[in-house]
């Protein structure tokens, strides 16, 4: 994968569980599976991405501050933590790669007030929501089409 630019796809609590959790809501695509689909769409737009689940808060601020470090790409699902977690947003504003903020859901449209907030969305370029593990081509897509600065 000579020339191939790194994107760091980060996933939060419970999404290691996908298939398993409420596949009513989440479908039946395993996490090792959208792990699997995430790299070869990477593949095909010229990117190198590495997939990661944390149910551990602390670990994904460490990837969020490497990332901005680096100036690495995010395409972020925190889950849960997208919700209430003032640490995820102030690791958010840190970043100066472009950030695309991911649900498989779309919490907006959820009858639980709580997912009606998010800390990540002011920090994102995009935020895609509600479109299944598609989303996450569809953030990879907007990635590759954006204008590099
Ligand atoms: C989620 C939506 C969140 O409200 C929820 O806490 C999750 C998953 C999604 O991908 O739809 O864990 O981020």
């Amino acid at each position: 994968m000579l020339g191939a630019r790194p994107v760091w796809v980060l996933n939060g609590p419970n999404l290691g569980r996908l298939g398993r959790r409420q596949p009513e809501i989440y479908g039946h695509t395993t996490f090792a599976e959208l792990a699997h689909l995430c790299r070869g769409w990477g593949r095909d737009l010229g990117f190198d991405v590495d997939v990661r689940q944390t149910n551990h808060e602390g670990e994904l601020l460490d990837w969020l501050g490497d990332a901005a470090d680096r100036m690495v790409p995010v395409v972020l699902n925190a889950a849960a933590w997208t919700h209430y977690s003032y640490a995820v947003y102030d690791a958010c504003a840190q970043l100066e790669a472009p950030l695309v903020e991911v649900h498989i859901s779309d919490p907006l449209q959820r009858p639980e007030e709580f997912r009606h907030t998010s800390v990540v969305t002011p920090h994102a370029e995009r935020v895609i929501a509600g479109h299944g593990v598609d989303g996450y081509r569809l953030a990879l897509e907007h990635l590759a089409a954006r204008p590099r600065v």
